[in-house]
């Protein structure tokens, strides 16, 4: 009789269905059916961790244990957590130079701006926002940044606020680096200076958002590619009841509002989108 070893990266259709709906159930996250390769390098690490033989294994333990741990892990293992500071420049450029200047000069007295970065993945974007505020000497005012993620593990992260060098490499001017980090062996930690203005929660875009309101700004970047077109709209509504009316809201370089939401004006500035709550 022959026998064929496993192999980690073995998979039943059935059981790369179950995934896709697992994912899709617990994330929104849309599982296109030929990601087999994604699926094997984002699963096989765990996988191994498991003690298990093939990613069919992982599947019936996630089927016997369903809401378990072993099943969050494999959902944070299919978000793609992709980011740097400062990322794409243009934004934050715009957000300084036209889109903060007018609010600023509106909230001299109460000195109050909120920011909202959903989807914060390691914090990068919150951090880039908070350096910026230093930089436009608003360090002082009562500043907000909130970073959320459903990503747990992200959420940790971007808590800790700590670096690895090639993380820092990216995106961040050597001058920030030098002026809001400290260095602790291998790793920049962020200096309490920026800690104070900014915080981090999980929190799953597809669920009420009614605790968050009053925000000036929601960076939703590069998330909104991963769901399907009900899921966007529905993010897109919820996101815009959250905002104070003339806030705005910036989405990733390849995301729209267009024939999803009507409750933004689009404003084209420096070849860039942002969507101003009407
Ligand atoms: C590519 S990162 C984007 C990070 C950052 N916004 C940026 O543009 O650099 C996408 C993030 O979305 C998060 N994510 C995926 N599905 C989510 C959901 N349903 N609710 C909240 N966050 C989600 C992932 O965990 C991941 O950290």
């Amino acid at each position: 009789m022959i026998t064929t070893a496993a192999n980690a990266g073995d998979i039943t259709q059935e059981n790369y269905n179950f995934l896709q709906q697992h994912v899709y159930r617990t994330s929104g996250i849309v599982l296109d059916d030929n990601k087999h390769y994604l699926l094997e390098a984002r699963l096989i690490p765990i996988v191994r961790k498991e003690n298990l033989r093939t990613i069919n294994d992982l599947c019936a333990l996630i089927k016997a244990t369903m809401a378990g741990r072993v099943s969050q892990d494999v959902v944070e293992a299919m978000t793609t957590n992709e980011t740097l500071f400062f990322r794409d420049i243009v934004p934050f450029k715009v957000l300084r130079s036209s889109l903060l200047p007018p609010l600023i000069e509106e909230r001299k007295a109460s000195k109050k701006i909120s920011f909202w970065s959903a989807a914060s993945s390691s914090g990068q974007e919150a951090y880039s926002l908070a350096m910026m505020l230093c930089e436009m000497g608003l360090q002082d005012w009562n500043i907000d940044i909130l970073g959320t993620d459903l990503n747990e593990k992200m959420v940790e992260r971007a808590r800790r606020g700590a670096f690895a060098q090639i993380e820092v490499n990216r995106g961040l001017p050597a001058t920030h680096l030098v002026k809001y980090f400290e260095r602790h062996d291998l790793e920049w930690r962020v200096k309490p200076i920026l800690k104070r203005m900014v915080r981090f929660e999980k929190f799953d875009l597809r669920h009420s958002m009614r605790m968050m309101n009053g925000c000036d700004f929601v960076l939703c970047r590069n998330v909104l590619i991963y769901f399907d077109m009900d899921t966007k709209r529905s993010i897109l509504q919820e996101i815009s009841k959250t905002m104070s009316p003339g806030g705005y809201l910036l989405l990733g370089a390849a995301e729209t509002t267009m024939n999803l939401s009507d409750a933004f004006e689009r404003n084209a500035i420096e070849g860039a989108s942002f969507y101003r709550k009407k």
